[in-house]
């Protein structure tokens, strides 16, 4: 048994007092793939004593059997639990540990070092006190080496260490780490990291694990294990203000209301003022209520449900804020994206945000620039590919309570989601607020919608029709459009093809260039709604997201998607303007249908088969749906 366990089976209350008052380093590592993370991770665990006989049987089992080290003990077996790393020998998810040694306690966050899951690295880093940057030392700074580096002191990470690993292949020569450390070194100042403490090792062999070992005399610093034991973890949050953002409203009955979430930062007591925002409501607190009874006083870190001392209204992802310095509340931002999904960042798309306990909608244009990370050059970018980092503006539909991130991770940090699959898309940090549209107010108007739609005998709408080029949307379009206007009603005809030649004569057939000709279209229909006419709307709009977004800028029923259902081959077939065969020999690019996507609607208001439904029966039954719908009649 290991020195631990004897102790946990001996005096498990001693082992716990201990324990408690050790301090907490949080750290996290990153480095590339054959970097030898795993191997180091495992080491530290196992010469921490935190690896049990049971566990040593096993692991010496498995290194026969799986390992990389020829039979020799593999500490990397030890990390690579999942067993998708184990098959194919890297790492691939983020891995919280947990080991102590005398003298402190240690989480660190074993983030992998393929290119791709930077993503896993921002998630990892956001709480860290340190990062272990591992360098191979055949290998020296890598392009991976400089971006972690960047992520890492952008996400506020000051003290570094830089773990010169595999110094026993290059015959331990003091040379290859001082090269090496003066090239990180002229990088890292760039970034604004200063705080570093470089380290040659053999994570196989142990050289400067725990103990320096024979082999570097030449290094007279500190051991891994010394520098982690005793660097100094400074206590950073002294002096904020108190920010509480709402995780829930509890309300197990009429008698009681309480807000409960993580304090972010700051210091609360019973008799506070504080102001919630952004209502900007003001209350005293009443009460620090916790599982284990009332407080009198809580700090950052805590979960709290706090009561108080009047009824006003608070919700889930609002922000309590001390009343003398509370959170500021904006809705547009310069931020830095890093992007961590395969499909592209679309400027204009409608994403989903969400910073601290609070969601909005959110849009990124423009992009001001995309960051080289071997250089640091600023280059003039449209979009971001994975693992592609760059400064935009981002605007919300909503203000919302924010913290620059330099001043607060949990109030400045922010993930982006797709709105349809709720994958996550990038993480995000907030620079500072842009209050450019602050002052433009809304004006209230005694002529509106609803009056100029009555003048016309009739409710305004959009109907919107989509389909592949040729499927007969402007055909159809046309022929309701006549129907109505034979009825006395008043309509618009919005089409692709035409609107291209004057409002967005500037757009191409980009996804991007899309997603705008979309979004103005849509912004145009919805004025025009504004006038009380019904709107026939006819383009493409290949993508669900942007679809959405034009139903959701309109009020509930006013949006109605008509999809004109002509497959590809019967399109292709008719092919009146002979496009679909220029595509085809290549003369014409990002042809919806042939090199680039269309998405069906999933719940039109209206499905028109058009092998089985003539223009004619078509029309028919977009006006008798309308009928029915009471949109033409005055309210
Ligand atoms: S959308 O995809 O952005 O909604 P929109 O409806 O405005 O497209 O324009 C489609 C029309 O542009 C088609 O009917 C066709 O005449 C023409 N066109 C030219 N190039 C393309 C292309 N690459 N893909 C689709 N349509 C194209």
């Amino acid at each position: 048994m290991s020195h631990k366990s004897e102790l946990i089976a001996r005096d498990i209350e001693g082992y716990l007092t201990a324990h408690e008052h050790k301090s907490l380093l949080r750290f996290i590592t990153c480095g590339s793939v054959d970097d030898g993370k795993s191997t180091l991770i495992g080491r530290l665990l196992y010469e921490s004593k935190m690896v049990f006989e049971d566990q040593f049987a096993a692991l010496e089992a498995d290194s026969k059997k799986v390992g990389t080290r020829g039979g020799e003990i593999d500490f990397a077996l030890l990390v690579d639990g999942l067993a998708a790393e184990r098959e194919q020998g890297i790492t691939i998810d983020v891995a919280y540990r947990f080991f102590s040694t005398e003298r402190r306690k240690f989480i660190v966050a074993d983030t992998p070092g393929h290119e791709q899951y930077t993503r896993n690295m921002v998630t990892g880093a956001s709480t860290a006190d340190l990062a272990v940057i591992l360098i191979d030392a055949r290998k020296g700074v890598l392009t991976q080496t400089r971006r972690h580096s960047f992520l890492v002191s952008l996400l506020g990470i000051r003290r570094i260490v830089l773990a010169i690993n595999k110094m026993d292949l290059v015959g331990y020569a003091e040379d290859v780490f001082r090269t090496i450390l003066q090239e990180y070194h002229d990088f890292a100042a760039q970034v604004g990291l200063t705080d570093i403490t470089a380290i040659p090792l053999s994570a196989v062999y142990g050289d400067n694990i725990l103990e320096p070992g024979p082999n570097m005399p030449w290094y007279h610093g500190p051991t891994l294990m010394q520098h982690l034991e005793t660097v100094e973890v400074g206590e950073e949050d002294s002096g904020k203000p108190f920010r509480l953002p709402v995780q829930w409203v509890n309300r197990p009955n009429h008698e009681f209301r309480g807000f409960a979430g993580l304090i972010a930062s700051g210091t609360v007591r019973p008799g506070d003022r504080i102001r919630v925002a952004p209502s900007g409501r003001e209350s005293r607190v009443a009460r620090i209520v916790t599982a284990g009874g009332d407080l009198e006083r809580a700090v950052a870190g805590q979960s709290v449900t706090l009561t108080l001392d009047s009824e006003i209204d608070v919700s889930r992802g609002d922000v309590i804020g001390a009343a003398d310095a509370p959170p500021q509340v904006a809705d547009q931002f310069e931020a830095t994206i890093v992007w961590m999904h395969d499909a592209p960042l679309l400027q204009g798309r409608d994403y989903l945000v969400k910073i601290g306990t609070r969601t909005a909608s959110a849009t990124i244009a423009p992009l001001k620039y995309k960051i080289n990370v071997n250089t640091l050059e600023h280059l003039a970018a449209e979009t971001l590919e994975l693992n592609d980092i760059g400064v935009c503006e981002l605007k919300l539909d909503r203000p919302i309570p924010f913290a620059p991130y330099g001043e607060d991770h949990t109030l400045g940090g922010f993930i982006l989601i797709d709105r349809l699959t709720n994958a996550t898309l990038g993480a995000g940090l907030l620079h500072f607020a842009l209050w450019r549209s602050q002052n433009v107010h809304w004006q209230a108007l005694d002529v509106n919608q609803a009056t100029r739609a009555r003048q016309k005998g009739q409710r305004a709408c959009v109907l919107w029709l989509t389909g592949l080029s040729g499927a007969g949307k402007s055909t159809i379009a046309n022929l309701v459009e006549k129907r109505l206007l034979s009825m006395g009603r008043h309509t618009y005809l919005l089409d692709g093809d035409n609107v291209r030649h004057g409002l967005n004569k500037d757009l191409g057939f980009t996804a991007q260039d899309r997603v705008e000709n979309i979004r103005r279209v849509a912004e145009v229909s919805k004025l025009m709604v504004d006038a009380g006419l019904i709107v026939l709307v006819s383009f493409i709009s290949p993508f669900r997201a942007e679809r959405r977004m034009a139903r959701e800028l309109l009020a509930p029923g006013e949006f109605l998607e008509v999809f004109v259902d002509t497959p590809l081959a019967e399109a292709e077939r008719r092919d009146v303007k002979g496009l679909y065969q220029k595509a085809r020999r290549g003369e014409l690019k990002h042809f919806t249908g042939v090199d680039s996507p269309y998405e069906a609607p999933e719940h039109p208001e209206i499905h028109l088969e058009t092998t089985s439904t003539s223009p004619e029966q078509a029309a028919d039954r977009i006006v008798a749906f309308l009928t029915e719908a009471g949109m033409l009649s005055p309210t």
